[in-house]
């Protein structure tokens, strides 16, 4: 008898329970879903209808994958953020949806740039796939975006993912670590560092540690070297009326607000995850202190 939807998704289910996975059942709905483009809906609605055999081979081979512990995005090579399509790579992290709060936290701030001055400049520092700088060009038309990395393959990645979502013309990239390669000033900089500490990297969850490249979350011995370089240049790349927006680890809020005063900036506002976590800060320059100096 033909395999219908109905039966492979509950085998796949099946199978992804015994490897122990938590999320079996919602992992097999997106990987069906994914991997056969149909809508999530579309799984209760059509689950009498057959599955071919090259079909079925497929599903059951990205629930091996799933299986032995790899991301079902990995698996499907892309995953949504902010309403965006993104391709994922090799040495590009897969963006998370507490990312999405930093996002939602520089809107507003791009929206009055972008309205007083006529444009917004923007530089995501470490962009990945590209998915914070491409979420506000999405957001607000009038902005223009930089994505930096020192990643090549993150920022042919990034670039990909502009042309997939019709933000080419307003999205370029350039390699640097950090500032180095940068020139000239930006009304928004943000960022979505790597701020885990070195010697938590081994106790991560296999999806995390096999999976998501290193570089992408090690940030040293006490998770705060990119900020600390960050901060340490930012002064000189960002405009008068400009903001400074990251997002930090659940206990980096102190240290890195500290890192951040040390270099003449203020916390203009911060944001909690949707766990309650400290999750994003945004800056501006410290008016007062850099006229009374
Ligand atoms: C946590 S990931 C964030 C990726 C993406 N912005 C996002 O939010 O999904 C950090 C990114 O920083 C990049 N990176 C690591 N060290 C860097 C450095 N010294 N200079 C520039 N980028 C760096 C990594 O390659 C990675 O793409």
């Amino acid at each position: 008898m033909a395999q219908t939807l109905d039966s492979l998704l509950a085998e796949s289910r099946d199978r992804l329970k015994a490897a122990g996975l938590e999320s079996a059942g919602l992992d097999a709905r997106h990987l069906i879903s994914g991997l056969l483009d149909l809508a999530l809906a579309a799984l209760l609605t059509r689950g009498r209808e057959p599955i071919s055999d090259e079909d079925a081979a497929r599903i059951r081979a990205a629930v091996e994958r799933r299986a032995a512990h790899e991301p079902v995005y990995r698996i499907l090579g892309e995953r949504e953020f902010f309403g965006l399509k993104l391709k994922l790579s090799k040495e590009t992290l897969e963006p998370r949806p507490d990312t999405e709060i930093l996002v939602d936290c520089l809107i507003p701030h791009a929206r009055r740039i972008a309205s007083s001055k006529g444009s917004c400049r923007i530089v995501d520092l470490g962009t990945g796939t590209g998915a914070i700088c491409l979420a506000l060009l999405a957001a607000v038309l009038d902005a223009r975006g930089l994505g930096t990395d020192i990643s090549e393959d993150a920022l042919a990645t990034a670039l990909e993912n502009a042309r997939r979502n019709g933000l080419a013309e307003r999205f370029g990239t350039v390699r640097s670590k950090w500032f180095e390669a940068v020139d000239g000033r930006f009304d928004i900089i943000v960022s979505n560092p790597p701020y885990i500490r070195s010697n938590v990297i081994p106790e991560l969850e296999p999806e995390v540690r096999y999976h998501d490249p290193v570089a992408a979350l090690d940030g040293g011995e006490d998770g705060l070297d990119a900020y600390r370089a960050i901060a340490s240049h930012a002064g000189r790349h960002l405009e008068t009326d400009g903001v400074i927006g990251l997002e930090i680890g659940f206990d980096q809020k102190r240290a890195v607000t500290a890192l951040f005063e040390a270099q003449g900036f203020r916390l203009l506002s911060a944001a909690k995850d949707l766990g309650g976590n400290d999750r994003v800060l945004v800056f501006q320059q410290d008016i007062e202190r850099s006229n009374n100096r």
